[in-house]
């Protein structure tokens, strides 16, 4: 009797928690705990100077990610944000860590967490320090790290004068004016920078040992909570040290990544053995990137990893670039996704395209941002802009104006791009999702999923049929003032499904029956409703 009591209460208790959300090893897919294929848009929220991360108190246009900016973020329909945490945050003075760092993060994906919007947390760094001028790791730290006779940034310039920053920590840092007159990325070819990668693959100093360190306390955090998505080792590893040995710059991820991703992974495992971890290949990869397997835990942990990659077409952007150039960025565009889907499928886990965008709001940007993100739904893949506010993007090669609110001002027409209508959750095996930006309207085709697990039939959000249902994110301000109107075919040898709108209509529900065959396909179509009686739209 306790028994059946017991097995009567389990749905009930399966209910109060989140989906785990996890990969499908055969179609590389995100997953929920319902088979249900999962689609992300997103933001980066990346603060690159102390104290390295968004201020959760009053909004503010430059400054903070707090309750009202979560609400924000999911009115315009974007379920994860990319929230930088760094090193030289959690561990400012070696051994000696900074909760206080912790717990603000942990504010943070609590606000989105209430908006339904996951965090991937990223261990972001460029040019690894603000030593080398870029941010990551403490001080302390790259003093280990370095150990470089020629002083930074030789041999890409004379030597730059090292100041005080004038904030604690940054005593003796080049300065940042002087930084800033480079396109940071040709830093990674100083002699310092490219040791210091090195050093930190070969444990010089101890300093692999302090990075698991780092993520052996975040992992401890945030190990119980459904809502972080994944951890993402390192943002844009460098290729180690390329003037002891230039074959690097081909070689490093088999030669350098795989063995350092290997221990960061194994510490993390030990931890938490249910999320995701997210690992980068090298950022420049316009061929294959170089792993032949997983190269976080492998075959094993194929339902738990994924690729993180950016896709950054560098003739887009920038106010001098002739025309000629910018569109032959369509076809550079093309030749990323083409390459990382395909390097997905044959190393296997999943994948995420993290960065993309750091545009403005010239009509050639806001073009190239519908070009990439319409390649996006072609390829099915879940995508991250950069970034959502400036939180003062020191290493950024955009123009000042590639934030949502660059000088404080909101881009109404390039966050309207970015807030396309897409399904999120898709009950089946997705074909095409499709966005038509002129016209406003969305069409989805998938197979509906036939096995339907009987313990698991009602989720805290969707409700009841959580199994069987769909999920598309409109935004309606900037796409449907007046309402949608939602058409959908179910499908040969089923009843009418149930469409339904959440109750501020910004989800549209599908809920497809019970009678469904293999194979068998259901499509959607949301237009915009220009009904006069709003009693004739869907919602
Ligand atoms: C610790 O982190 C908090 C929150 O970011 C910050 O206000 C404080 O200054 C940090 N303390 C140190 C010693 O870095
Ligand atoms: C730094 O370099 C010097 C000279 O090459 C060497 O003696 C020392 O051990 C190095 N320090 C570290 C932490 O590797």
């Amino acid at each position: 009797m306790i028994a059946i009591f017991l097995l009567l209460l389990l749905p009930s208790l399966v209910v109060s928690t989140p989906s785990v959300i996890k990969i499908d090893p055969e179609t590389n897919h995100f997953i929920d705990s319902y088979n249900r294929q999962r689609f992300f848009h997103g933001l980066n929220a990346v603060y690159k100077e102390e104290p390295y991360h968004p201020s959760t108190g009053t909004w503010n246009a430059e400054e903070s990610l707090n309750s009202e900016d979560a609400k924000q973020l999911s009115d315009w329909g974007f379920n994860v944000v990319r929230l930088g945490v760094l090193w030289s945050g959690l561990e400012p003075e070696q051994g000696v860590f900074n909760y206080t760092y912790l717990d603000e993060i942990s504010t943070i994906v609590n606000y989105l967490k209430a908006e339904n919007i996951y965090t991937i947390l990223d261990m972001h760094q460029d040019v690894l320090s603000r030593a080398f001028c870029g941010n990551g790791i403490p001080l302390w730290a790259a003093d280990i790290a370095s150990n470089e006779s020629r002083p930074f940034p030789v041999p890409v310039k004379m030597p730059y004068e090292i100041i005080d920053g004038g904030t604690p920590g940054t005593e003796g840092v080049p300065d940042m004016e002087e930084c800033r007159g480079r396109d940071f990325i040709t830093y990674y070819f100083s002699g310092s920078v490219s040791k210091a990668f090195q050093s930190l693959y070969d444990n010089r100093g101890g300093l692999l040992d302090g990075f698991v360190g780092f993520w052996e306390e975040v992992v401890r955090r945030f190990e119980g909570e459904n809502y972080v998505l994944g951890y993402e080792i390192i943002n844009e590893p460098w290729a180690g040290d390329i003037y002891s040995d230039p074959r690097r710059i081909f070689n490093a991820e088999s030669k350098l990544l795989e063995p350092f991703y290997k221990r960061v992974h194994e510490a993390i495992r030990k931890i938490d053995d249910e999320k995701i971890v997210f690992y980068e290949p090298l950022t420049y990869d316009v061929w294959p990137v170089g792993f032949d397997t997983i190269p976080v835990g492998g075959e094993e942990y194929a339902d738990r990893s994924a690729m993180s990659y950016h896709i950054y077409c560098p003739l887009a952007g920038g106010n001098t670039t002739p025309l000629e150039l910018k569109l032959a960025c369509q076809a550079i565009d093309w030749d990323f996704f083409h390459q990382r889907v395909h390097d997905i499928k044959r190393i296997g886990g999943g994948g995420m395209m993290t960065e993309w965008g750091s545009l403005s709001n010239t009509n050639l940007d806001l073009a190239e941002l519908n070009h990439i993100l319409r390649l996006a739904d072609d390829y099915l893949v879940s995508q991250v802009y950069w970034q959502y506010k400036d939180y003062h993007d020191i290493t950024c090669t955009g123009d000042a104006g590639i934030s949502l609110y660059p000088g404080g001002e909101i881009q109404d027409d390039k966050v309207k791009i970015l807030a396309r209508t897409y399904a999120e959750i898709v009950a089946g095996k997705t074909k095409t999702m499709k966005f038509h930006e002129k016209i406003s309207r969305f069409d989805l085709t998938y197979e509906p999923n036939p096995k339907i697990d009987e313990n698991m039939d009602a989720d805290v959000e969707e409700g009841p049929f959580a199994a069987q249902t769909t999920v598309i994110r409109i935004d309606r301000e900037h796409w449907y003032r007046r309402g949608v109107i939602v058409e959908v075919d179910w499908g040969e040898g089923q009843e009418e499904g149930k469409i339904e709108c959440s109750e501020d209509g910004r989800k549209i529900r599908l809920i497809h029956d019970e009678g469904v065959t293999e194979g068998q396909e259901i499509n959607a179509v949301v237009k915009p409703c220009y009904h006069l009686l709003h009693a004739m739209c869907t919602c």
